[in-house]
């Protein structure tokens, strides 16, 4: 039996605790019992999939971020425990089930799918953990069903969506068809788009979808070449993006019909993409050539360790670890603080590579919003389309 710091064995300090529970006076300080142990963080995000290299990006980066501070943060050691989501709704309540009552996390993470982030965040609310979203935008999760332990690191669908909206509205847009994965993800984002778009004078020519995860898109460029919009726009993301970017350029529409989308169309896909990606536009809350000394630092940082450049989602996951950080300092590193964890995150301010960070009274990041274009294999920073966009935070309790 391993000992603590006082002395006693693990079990005999259980055994004191129980006894003592009636008693204020136990003989040892409870935070020593705690902090004795690593903080176990949980990772349920997508290791195989067309999502899989966007939950590799954030692993590192939250890896990366630990590993500056020297394997601790506020004094602790953090044992990352990581399970595979698959990007599957379906196997999330059992999976997420596994890391709070299998393994005891004391902090959960992930996912990057909407419908996944639903049902961790159900049994998120139902078990008090503290849980910080790191790539999922499924907008209730910081409208009618945000909560005090919940977080969001990364972005509301819609509110990226909007964001792209407005843009495309000052390029002279007039009319879009959307074309997008039929999943929460999507629709959402087709939604948000949608309403800033159509509020601006712009109009929708037909919404088209496709399974998740599909990558059968000849029927559907085919129908967008005999529409003749005057843009595209697109939320597809992972695997999914480069064969969609690649299969545009080839249906030879590029020139006729610009291809739009929230900045997940090229993230992390950008080099792979090659020719076939060149003028594609984007808006997103983060670009590589952010010129801040923190996104430099960053991206020097992240190229050393793993030879590959990050991308937004690698952004999120720094974040992530940024955001716990300045939780386990505001509780001494007793992440069994849960109530003053959850404040202090609550209200953390700090320079992300994305620009400033901070939260929405829902827990979703107030950001800037970057038009971006692809060439040659890297999104080249275009202007800030909007600052410090928030999302709305309809039916948020904690907004009131
Ligand atoms: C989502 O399912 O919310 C999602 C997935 C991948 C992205 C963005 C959003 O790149």
């Amino acid at each position: 039996m391993p000992k603590t710091g006082s002395g006693l064995s693990r079990r005999n300090l259980l055994m004191l605790a129980g006894a003592g529970a009636t008693s204020l006076a136990l003989p040892f300080p409870r935070p020593a019992i705690a902090q004795s142990k690593p903080v176990k963080v949980g990772l349920l995000l997508p290791y195989s999939g067309t999502y899989a290299q966007l939950g590799e990006a954030i692993t590192r980066a939250m890896e990366l971020y630990v590993k500056q501070q020297g394997g601790k943060l506020a004094g602790r050691e953090i044992d990352f425990v990581k399970v595979d989501s698959e990007a599957s709704p379906p196997k999330a309540p059992k999976l997420t089930t596994k890391l709070v009552e299998g393994e005891k996390v004391d902090v959960l993470t992930g996912p990057v799918h909407s419908g996944v982030a639903m049902a961790m965040s159900k049994i998120a609310r139902e078990t008090g953990v503290p849980t910080i979203i790191s790539n999922a935008g499924a907008n209730d999760l910081t409208r009618r069903l945000c909560a005090k332990n919940i977080f969001r690191t990364s972005f509301g669908n819609s509110q990226v969506g909007a964001a792209t909206g407005m843009a495309m509205l000052e390029a002279g847009i007039k009319n879009a068809v959307t074309f997008t994965w039929k999943y929460a993800a999507g629709a959402q984002s087709v939604a948000g788009f949608s309403r800033a778009f159509t509020q601006g004078g712009g109009k929708i020519v037909k919404d088209i979808t496709v399974p998740f995860p599909t990558v059968e898109f000849q029927a559907a460029l085919a129908e967008i070449a005999s529409l003749k919009p005057d843009a595209v726009y697109s939320f597809y993301a992972g695997g999914g993006a480069l064969k969609y970017i690649k299969d545009y350029a080839a249906a030879n529409l590029k020139a006729s019909i610009p291809l739009w989308g929230p900045g997940f169309l090229t993230d992390g896909i950008e080099a792979k993409a090659g020719k076939a990606g060149d003028g594609v536009k984007t808006v997103l809350h983060y670009v590589d050539d952010l010129d801040n000394p923190e996104n430099k630092a960053f991206r020097a940082a992240f190229k050393e360790a793993y030879e590959i450049w990050p991308d937004v989602y690698a952004v999120q996951g720094w974040d992530t670890m940024h955001l716990l950080d300045v939780g386990l300092q505001g509780v001494g590193g007793d992440a069994g603080k849960r109530d003053e964890l959850n404040a202090a995150m609550a209200k953390a301010e700090f320079k992300s590579p994305r620009g400033p960070f901070r939260l929405s009274p829902a827990h979703q990041p107030i950001q800037n919003f970057y038009l971006r274009e692809l060439k040659d294999g890297s999104n080249v920073y275009i202007k800030t389309v909007v600052e410090g966009l928030e999302d709305s935070m309809t039916g948020c309790r904690l907004a009131s």
